[in-house]
Order: C-alpha cells, then structure tokens, then sequence
C-alpha cells in the first residue's frame, strides 16, 4: 500500500493577522509548517509528503527545508486561491500510484503520530474516515448573525479536523465531481460526502488544535509546554500499555453510539 500525505501550507493566514502565512510563524522557535512535517516524517506507513505552499515560498522552502526532502520522499508544490485547489494540486504531484491519500492542514502542527494511524485505521472499511472530537461548547447557527435559528443537540455535534484519509480513488473522483459542477468545501470530506459516499468519525484529541488566530499560537506553545512536562507520565502510561494520547481518546468513547444515532437530525437542523 502507497500512502501519500497531501499538506495544503498555502494559506495567507488572514484570520490570524499577522500579515504573512502562518504556516511560517516560530512555534517553539522552528515554523508551525516544520512542526507538522517533522510529526508526518515519523510515520512510517507514509510513503510519500507532498506539501503545497505559496509561489513566493517555494524557493525558501526547497532550500532550507531541503534535509526533509532528501530525509523522505517530500516535494512542495505551488498552492491555489483555495485550500481546495492547494490539495487538488497536491493530488495531480503525488506518485501516481498512491493507494491512500492522507490530507493533513500544515496549520495543525499538534497532531501526532498515534492519531494519523488510527484515522487510516478507521478509513480501512470505509474508504474515508475524518479525525473530529465532540463539540465541547453549544452550537447555535445563526444566518444572519443576529439571531438564531436553530441548536443542534450538542451531543450530535462534532468538530472536524484533520488528518482526513481517504482511498485515493475516492478523493480523486471527489475533487473531479468538485471541479465539474464547481463547488468548494472548506474540506476533502464534504467533496466524498457529494459523491454519495459515507465518512467514518475516528476520535481525535482536543490539542490538535488549528493555529488560526493569535492566541492560538499561544495555546500551541502552552501544550508541547505541557507535553514535555508530562512526558514522564506519559511513559508510565506506555508502560501499562496505553499512552497519554488513548488515555485522552478514552474520555469521548462513551459518547460513541449517541453520536451516531443522532447524525441524521443534526444533519436536518443545519440544512433549514
Ligand atoms: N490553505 C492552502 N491554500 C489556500 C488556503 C489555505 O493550502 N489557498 C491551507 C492553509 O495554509 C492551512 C489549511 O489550508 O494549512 C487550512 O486553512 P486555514 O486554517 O483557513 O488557513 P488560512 O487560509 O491560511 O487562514 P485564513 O482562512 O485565516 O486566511
Ligand atoms: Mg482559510
């Protein structure tokens, strides 16, 4: 099995601020976009990183990033005006024959080795399967930002992240269908999802945050902080046969079968 981790870095960071990409911004002094790559290069089923960035940073990348590419098959690519297209792009480079495509947000830096093998894991069955832990605050959609309309149980609410993985037919004919009937997504798995395919939930942690705006950056800094502090602990846990990363997946499990029974009603409330 091939598997090629596709990893949009080509954003302009708008929410953020800061007047550049923020893939590139210092996090524990090296850039968030080196951070994600360095967790990618430690799994071993990956065969393959292609990494899509802005024009104006391909050369600064191919250069001083350049012991990733020869440390692991990593190329970067020119990105789009959308993360669609950036991905999309990423899908054209990729070696042709890649069975699996892992797509990960250069902007999720926390992510871990643990977490990239259980979403696979979960896409086995399926074909796709997204990493997403439940909604922790009440989500109300409001149209017209100055009411609400409607409050999905909370117990049926997810929030998405990445990595997303799919089998590399599915996301191709995904992002043809997508670039057929010209529709955007703000992910790869709403782009299955219209070709009338199912994507299976694997339970992701609440640290694999996304750097999206300021303070975020703080939080990242504040948990490999805490990460290193609880490395000792951690062991203990590896020891026992269960690392710090399954002890925090365990915390969701009992909220497992609710979810999914509830799936379709959320899906109609947020459809009004
Ligand atoms: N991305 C990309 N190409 C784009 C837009 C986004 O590759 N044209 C990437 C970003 O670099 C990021 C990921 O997609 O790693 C998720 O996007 P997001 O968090 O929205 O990042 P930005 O688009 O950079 O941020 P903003 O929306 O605030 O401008
Ligand atoms: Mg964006």
């Amino acid at each position: 099995m091939y598997v090629a981790a596709i990893i949009p870095a080509a954003g302009i960071g708008r929410r953020m601020g800061m007047g550049r990409n923020k893939a590139f911004l210092p996090l524990q002094g090296k850039p968030v976009l080196v951070h994600t790559l360095d967790v990618l290069r430690q799994c071993s089923i990956i065969d393959e990183i292609v990494v899509a960035v802005g024009e104006d940073d391909l050369d600064w990348c191919r250069t001083e990033l350049r012991h990733l590419i020869s440390a692991a098959r990593c190329q970067f690519v020119t990105g789009g005006s959308t993360r669609q297209e950036s991905v999309h792009r990423c899908l054209l480079a990729a070696d042709s024959s890649t069975d699996v495509f892992v797509v990960h947000d250069a902007a999720r830096p926390l992510v871990t080795p643990e977490i990239v093998q259980s979403v696979i894991l979960a896409a086995s069955d399926t074909g796709a399967a997204v990493c997403a832990v439940p909604a922790k605050d009440t989500v109300r959609i409001s149209h017209d930002g100055e009411f609400f309309s409607c409050t999905p149980d909370r117990s049926s609410v997810w929030l998405v992240q990445t990595p997303q993985v799919f089998s590399a037919e599915l996301l191709r004919a995904a992002h043809q269908l997508a670039a057929e009937r010209r529709f955007v997504g703000t992910d790869d798995a709403y782009l299955v999802e219209q070709l009338g395919r199912r994507v299976a939930v694997a339970h992701g942690s609440y640290e694999n945050l996304k750097i999206t705006t300021r303070e975020d950056l703080a939080l990242a800094e504040a948990i490999l902080e805490y990460r290193k502090g609880d490395g000792n602990r951690a062991g203990a846990r590896d020891d026992a046969g269960q690392s710090s990363h399954d002890q925090s997946l365990s915390v969701t499990e009992g909220c497992r079968g609710d979810h999914a029974l509830r799936g379709a009603e959320t899906a109609s409330c947020l459809r009004e």
